[in-house]
């Protein structure tokens, strides 16, 4: 994928590089989690030189949350707290809408309040982190989308993203929003500001065609660093909603979160027997994944539960057992945060908090 997309694998100095100047570590950085990105040097250069920096990430609202969705949004929070940033987080209730036949704007809207709550829980700061809702914010976006719009032909937009005549042409307008919003925080802000994008690397082609223009619309090109995505709880593929046995929603109730993780895939054997004679295999391991990228903290108890699985010393009950009840306990306490910010979803929207860029003003002729 990063030689498809000409991104650059993260380095161990680059990963440095990062920790330093957040004076802490990561694990999702330790363990490539985040594992390219277009630069983040640049990024981090312009940081450190005090211009204005800021994080923009997104999310198509098209249902309920599962942790491979806030997995990256973990990781944000870690860079906002870090770094001090201001985050603007794009809730695209419209090309959701325009993508999925059976779903009603007004029910992708809903998602997109319903979202937020999300965010708090993980913890967003509601004074650094500014919701755009694609549906009810055009005014921000639709002064930098005039121009964005001008500078992309249909057919770059169709070797881009692979339309066809039969695509709705909300889908052929969408890419100018997503592209409008790396470019929001330089007019908000009236001065230079870049951008770094935390994303899984789908994301890629809006930013590739952002960077190409930006220059020329007096903007600097935008940022990234790209995660894996996390992968269901079944033998194969990502945690996805469309198999939502092998997905965990941050709305499961916690005993059901549990019991997804007692029914998960593993990389182990059929019987005990076997699994203590060949030990198990926590490479293809649905399980182990989740501890790597998620609910394991600590390195060395991470690598001591990979060894005592492929040597047969851990079961694949009691590791599911152990994971089981660290996910209980997410849940609850998330949950609990969750319900916590529903009187507080407007502290959290770009629109209390700035006015739209404006055109400069011309004089009547
Ligand atoms: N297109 C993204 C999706 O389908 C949503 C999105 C909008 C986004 N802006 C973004 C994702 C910026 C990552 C970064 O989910």
């Amino acid at each position: 994928m990063v030689k498809i997309f000409g991104a650059k694998p993260l380095t161990e100095n680059e990963v440095r590089n990062l920790e330093r100047i957040a004076g802490d570590s990561n694990i999702m950085l330790r363990r490539r989690v985040f594992y390219s990105h277009r630069d983040l040097d640049v990024y981090l250069d312009m940081y450190e030189k005090g211009f204005r920096c800021s994080l923009y990430t997104g999310r198509g609202p098209s249902g309920s949350t599962h942790l491979g969705h806030i997995l990256p949004w973990i990781f944000t929070k870690w860079l906002q707290d870090r770094l001090g940033l201001e985050l603007f987080f794009q809730m695209t209730d419209d090309e959701k809408f325009w993508h999925d036949e059976r779903l009603d704007i007004s029910e992708s809207n809903r998602y997109a309040y319903e979202n937020i709550l999300d965010l708090a829980a993980i913890g967003l700061d509601h004074r650094k982190t500014h919701v755009i809702v694609d549906s009810e914010d055009i005014a921000f976006l639709y002064p930098i989308a005039v121009k964005v719009a001008k500078k992309i032909t249909f057919s770059t937009q169709k070797a881009t993203f692979g339309f066809t005549d039969s695509t709705n042409i909300g889908l052929i307008f969408y890419p100018v929003l997503q592209i409008s919003t790396s470019f929001l925080p330089s007019e908000l802000y009236k001065e230079e500001t870049y951008v770094l994008i935390p994303a899984g690397i789908d994301q890629d082609p809006y930013w590739r065609i952002a960077r190409d223009i930006a220059t020329s619309l007096g903007y600097p090109k935008p940022s990234q660093i790209h995660n894996k995505l996390l992968p269901g709880l079944g033998p194969e593929g990502k945690m996805s909603s469309s198999k939502p046995e092998t997905a965990i929603y941050t709305t499961d109730p916690p005993e059901v979160g549990a019991q997804k993780i007692m029914r998960a895939f593993t990389g182990g054997q059929p019987t005990v027997e076997l699994q203590k004679k060949l030990g198990g295999n926590p490479d293809r391991c649905s399980v182990y994944k989740m501890y790597e990228m998620l609910f394991e903290d600590d390195d060395t108890k991470l690598l001591d539960r990979y060894w005592k699985c492929k040597t047969g010393a851990l079961i694949c009950g009691d590791c599911k057992a152990d994971l089981a009840s660290r996910v209980r306990r997410f849940l609850v306490d998330f949950q609990k945060r969750r319900e916590a910010a529903r009187d507080n979803i407007e502290l959290y929207l770009l629109r209390t908090k700035f006015e739209p860029p404006k055109h400069n003003m011309r004089k009547p002729l």
